[in-house]
C-alpha cells in the first residue's frame, strides 16, 4: 500500500517541472460525463474524514438494536439485494387535494434523479454489484380515486388504508410487511411489489424516514423537486444512516444527515452510507445479485 502510495506520488509530481495549466484532457466532454471512470473502489476516506468516521461507527454500533446493529435484516441495502437493484415506490396521498397526471410525472421524476444522488456514489465500490438503481412508482394510494386526474394507466390505484385510516398501498404487495419476498397476495404479483413508500402528508414541515419509506409534505415535495433535501435526509436513514441531534463528530458540522445544517448531500455523507455498505457486504451473494441487475435505466 505504501509502495503504491510513492509510486503514484512520482507518476504525479515527477514531470512537474514545466509550467501547465491542466491537463488537457478537461477539454474533452465525454470525461465529464463518464463520472464511473471516477468513481471510489476502496475503502480511503480523505484524511479528515477518517477520525468522525470511525466515531459515528462506533456510537451507532454500540447505540441501536440493542448493540446489534447489523443483527437488523430490513435497511435499505437488504431492500435494494431483494429487489435486485431497483425500486418501486408507492405512493401514499396523504392529502385530500387532487393531484393532476402531470405531477405524479414529475414526483417519479424526482424520485429517478434523488435516489441516484445517494446510489450512483456505490456504483463500483467494495462489491456494489448494481451499475444503476432504476426507480419506478408503481402505485398510488388514495383515499378516493377521483383525486387522481388524468390517465392512471401504468399504476395501480389503491384505497387501502392503514389503522390510522390514512391511505396505504395494499401491504400484501410491500416489502415492509413480506421481508420474505412473498408477494403472493399482491395482485400484481412481485412485479407490482412496492419496496417502499412515499408518503406525502399535506401540511408536514418536518419528514420520516425508515425501512418502510420516506414522509415529507406532500406540498414541500411538490415545491421542491429537483433537490428535495428533507426527503434526502429521510431517504439517508433508510439506508441506515442516524440523526445528529445530540453531537456531532469531530471536524464535521455540515451535512444531510445533519438536519438543517446543509441542503445537499456531502463528501461525509457518502463515506457514513460507503461504511454502512462496507460493514453490511459480507452479508450477501455479490456475484450472483450482478447477474440478476436490472441494466435498463431511464
Ligand atoms: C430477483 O431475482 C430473483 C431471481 O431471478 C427473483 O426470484 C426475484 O423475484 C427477483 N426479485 C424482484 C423483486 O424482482
Ligand atoms: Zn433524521
Amino acid at each position: 500500500m505504501k509502495l503504491l502510495e510513492i509510486v503514484t506520488l512520482t507518476a504525479l509530481y515527477g514531470a512537474a517541472t514545466a509550467a501547465r495549466t491542466g491537463d488537457d484532457r478537461d477539454l474533452k466532454a465525454d470525461v465529464w460525463a463518464k463520472t464511473l471512470n471516477k468513481r471510489q473502489t476502496t475503502w480511503s476516506p480523505p484524511s479528515n474524514l477518517v477520525t468522525p468516521l470511525q466515531e459515528v461507527w462506533d456510537h451507532v454500533s454500540t447505540t441501536y438494536n440493542n448493540g446489534d446493529l447489523l443483527g437488523f435484516k430490513n435497511y435499505g441495502y437488504d431492500i435494494l439485494m431483494a429487489s435486485n437493484g431497483t425500486l418501486n415506490f408507492c405512493v401514499r396521498w396523504d392529502s385530500d387535494a387532487s393531484v393532476t397526471e402531470a405531477d405524479r410525472t414529475a414526483i417519479e421524476s424526482s424520485l429517478k434523479t434523488n435516489v441516484r444522488k445517494w446510489t450512483d456514489q456505490l456504483t463500483g465500490f467494495m462489491g456494489w454489484p448494481f451499475d444503476q438503481v432504476p426507480v419506478s412508482v408503481v402505485g398510488w394510494a388514495v383515499k378516493d380515486k377521483t383525486q387522481l386526474q388524468g390517465s392512471v394507466s401504468g399504476i395501480d390505484v389503491h384505497t387501502t388504508a392503514d389503522s390510522a385510516g390514512i391511505p396505504e398501498c395494499d401491504p400484501a404487495c410491500g416489502r415492509f410487511f413480506h421481508q420474505d419476498n412473498d408477494y403472493s397476495g399482491c395482485a400484481g404479483g412481485v412485479a407490482r411489489h412496492y419496496d417502499m413508500s412515499l408518503w406525502l402528508t399535506a401540511g408536514m414541515e418536518g419528514g420520516a424516514g425508515g425501512d418502510w419509506g420516506q414522509r415529507v409534505g406532500s406540498e414541500y415535495f411538490l415545491s421542491a423537486l429537483d433537490s428535495p433535501h428533507i426527503w434526502l435526509h429521510e431517504f439517508g436513514h433508510t439506508l441506515a444512516l442516524d440523526d445528529f441531534y445530540d453531537w456531532t463528530p469531530t471536524g464535521i458540522t455540515n451535512f444531510i444527515m445533519n438536519a438543517g445544517s446543509s441542503t445537499t448531500i456531502t463528501d461525509f455523507d457518502i463515506w457514513m452510507m460507503r461504511d454502512f455498505w462496507r460493514h453490511i457486504a459480507s452479508r450477501f451473494n455479490l456475484r450472483k445479485l450482478k447477474t440478476r441487475a436490472v441494466g435498463k435505466f431511464d
